[in-house]
């Protein structure tokens, strides 16, 4: 067993790691739950009886395989695909793929055209932003062949960004490079701030089959620079005070937008997920709302804070406190990060308002349960770090179809989520006065409370998960799913139920329901859908192991269509064709579908090198799926980059910078996808 910051002084050399990750930051002394798994006969006999074997790699050495496929109810009809190290993608037989969207993509006022490396920051600004995400598809009057292509820009590969300009210097996937007096070039700092945020895109299928963006009053392009404004409980305070916004109302950007949630009343939520590494904060003291989110003492990821001419709008990155109060610097910045941000794609003037109720943390997403008229609303969010929580929030007033917005996510409880031992759970409210919130414990207010989120759900004493990705909801069952990626740094002093593996590699699904499918209680029944791994390291809730139809490893994105299918997506990190480790067996980045009531997965679809797939979603008749590639090329060595060579062709293939992009798959037949 390694032992993480032994074995990894710098977490960025540690398997899996993602251009973009944080540090983990969970130093509080929470309960891991060892003593209390010790004391569980077993619920599901695997829970105990694997952990000893499945932590030692020898896992399912005595269980027959019965193969996956053994039994089906119909749902899934295509036929899987094989595990790919080709720098393509692949589909099963009878399905097509086109390409959309790209990185560069003309969208908004001047449609500038994409220049390979080579655009201005301006021109970035009204082109598709970089490294595709999350994203939903909003049918123009519920139409499957025209309308809105909202989707998130995590984060950037500032080498491929300004590939033109960066010609022949060695760098990898994180360097950006500094002039000699210590600047960073103002234009490229507007364009990896440019490169960011969210692209809403009018699409149309034409007659010929083919989908593109079409020229709309409604496309838009959300980034780092955009007014945002706040809501709930933390808008106004204190904490939310600077030199932009006096009043704690207003703020400037998104970022680091990972997944997403479509709300009830059609609108769409992006998530901001690692934030804390844009800033830096040198002060001797850093305040708990910085440092339990893992804001770097040193350095800044892009260095943002140092663009040439000193502008207000770059230089916020330094969270130091310079001035004489929170009015007069940019202290209280990383506090106006952190949140789900609400956004009316079909207003292209709409102000992005960040909801503060539904708490601060790195937010993967969200994910709303079926809204019930006469019902609160219920969404559930995951914060994506080592050790950190799976939470929900519930409305305090009820939702009415006719009325809903987003001022129902205003007012409410948010919770964070207990897994126990014997397959109950149960949601802790992180409310004042409720699991030790208490001034006297150091939470003196509601917002203070949300704005502190993580150390509010430490009090609570919360489970510390592997990662908690996508979640889901399955329309029919009402059961929540949630992707759990892996944790390499969990040790055998640290298992538990729901998180049964040291040095996690590879990840499981974990899915809970509650009694009436009412997702308003606070008791809920889990378990673990799959343990993913190779065959000899995973297991199904049907006691069945994968083979070579559906082993794969770090589920991230997952969602269940309107057929119950279950869509998983992988992100091992940067993934070559020469990768080695624990990940090797897996090839490249995959998407599977799996069958929640029999437990079968099928592998749909494989990637190009050094990406991972993340972002599905269908238009309303189930016949186009939307999916995205995210960062081909990434694992590419400096060397390489030195060299003109990119690491990937996807999309071009005609030798210029590998681009993110949307796959628009289909049927030859014009049938739904997955059947
Ligand atoms: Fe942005 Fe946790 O994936
Ligand atoms: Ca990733
Ligand atoms: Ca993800
Ligand atoms: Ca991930």
């Amino acid at each position: 067993m390694k032992d993480f910051e032994q074995d990894y002084p710098d977490f960025r050399a540690a398997p899996h790691y993602e251009h973009g990750d944080e540090a983990p930051s969970n130093r509080s002394a929470n309960p891991t739950m060892y003593d209390v798994i010790a004391a569980r006969a077993s619920r599901r006999g695997f829970l105990v009886g694997g952990l000893a074997a499945i932590a030692t790699g020898v896992f399912g050495a005595g269980l027959t395989p019965r193969g996956a496929l053994a039994s089906t109810t119909g749902l899934l009809g295509f036929a899987p695909v094989p595990l790919s190290k080709e720098d393509t993608v692949v589909v099963p037989a009878g399905y097509k793929v086109q390409i959309l969207a790209p990185w560069g993509a003309p969208l908004t006022g001047d449609m500038p055209a994409f220049v390979p490396g080579g655009n201005t920051g301006a021109e970035q600004g009204m082109q598709v932003g970089m490294h595709h995400d999350g994203m939903h598809f909003y049918g123009i009057d519920g139409s499957s062949t025209d309308g809105l292509l909202v989707f998130n820009h995590e984060y950037i590969e500032p080498r491929f960004l300004h590939a033109a300009a960066w010609k022949g210097q060695a760098l990898d996937g994180d360097m950006v490079v500094f002039a000699a007096d210590g600047s960073r070039d103002a234009d490229e700092v507007l364009k990896e701030m440019n490169a960011h945020g969210v692209s809403v895109a009018r699409i149309r299928r034409g007659a010929d089959g083919q989908w593109a963006i079409v020229a709309d009053p409604m496309n838009r392009r959300i980034t780092a620079l955009t007014d945002m404004a706040f809501s709930g409980p933390v808008a106004g305070s204190a904490h939310l005070i600077t030199r932009f916004s006096p009043d704690g109302t207003r703020s400037r950007g998104t970022l680091n937008n990972c997944a997403y949630g479509a709300t009830p009343w059609n609108t769409y939520m992006t998530a901001e997920e690692n934030w804390a590494g844009y800033f830096v904060n040198a002060d001797a003291e850093m305040p708990r709302a910085h440092k339990r989110y893992g804001v770097s003492a040193e350095e800044s990821r892009y260095g943002w804070e140092k663009a040439a001419g000193g502008a207000d709008e770059t230089m916020r990155f330094n969270a130091a406190a310079t001035g004489n109060s929170a009015a007069a610097d940019y202290r209280n910045e990383p506090n106006t990060f952190g949140y789900m941000v609400e956004i009316d794609p079909f207003d292209p003037a709409s102000v992005p308002v960040k909801r503060t109720h539904l708490g601060r943390f790195a937010h993967e997403g969200v994910v709303f349960a079926p809204a019930v008229a006469g019902k609160p609303v219920v969404c559930y969010s995951g914060d994506d770090s080592r050790f950190e929580y799976i939470y929900k929030f519930v409305s305090a007033a009820p939702y009415d179809p006719a009325t809903a917005d987003g001022t129902l996510l205003d007012t409410g409880t948010l919770y964070v989520a207990r897994f126990n031992e014997d397959g109950s759970g149960d949601w802790l409210a992180l409310a004042p006065g409720e699991n030790g919130l208490t001034p006297e414990n150091g939470f003196a207010d509601l917002a203070d409370i949300l704005v502190n989120t993580r150390a509010a759900a430490d009090q609570a004493g919360a489970t510390k998960m592997d990662r908690p990705e996508w979640g889901t909801v399955d329309p029919n069952t009402g059961e929540v799913y949630f992707t759990l990626t892996n944790n390499n740094r969990r040790d055998m002093t640290q298992v538990d139920a729901v998180n049964p593996r040291a040095e996690n590699n590879f990840g499981q699904i974990v899915r809970w329901k509650y009694d009436a499918a009412d997702h308003t209680r606070t008791a809920f029944r889990w378990e673990l859908f799959v343990i993913a791994g190779t065959a000899r390291t995973s297991l199904t809730f049907k006691d069945e192991v994968l083979n070579d139809d559906n082993i794969f490893a770090c589920p991230d994105g997952i969602w269940c269509d309107p057929n119950s299918r279950l869509w998983i997506q992988t992100d091992m990190g940067d993934i070559g064709p020469d990768q080695s480790g624990p990940l090797e067996p897996f090839g490249m980045n995959q998407m599977l579908a799996a069958d929640p009531a029999t437990g079968e997965i099928r592998r749909f679809l494989t990637g190009p090198w050094g990406q991972e797939i993340t972002g599905v979603i269908a238009t309303p008749d189930g016949t186009t799926m939307f999916v995205n590639v995210q960062h081909p090329g990434a694992h590419g060595s400096p060397e390489d980059f030195a060299a003109g060579k990119f690491g990937s062709g996807f999309p071009d293939y005609n030798g210029t910078v590998p681009r993110s992009a949307t796959l628009v798959i289909s049927r030859e037949d014009g049938g739904v996808i997955g059947a």
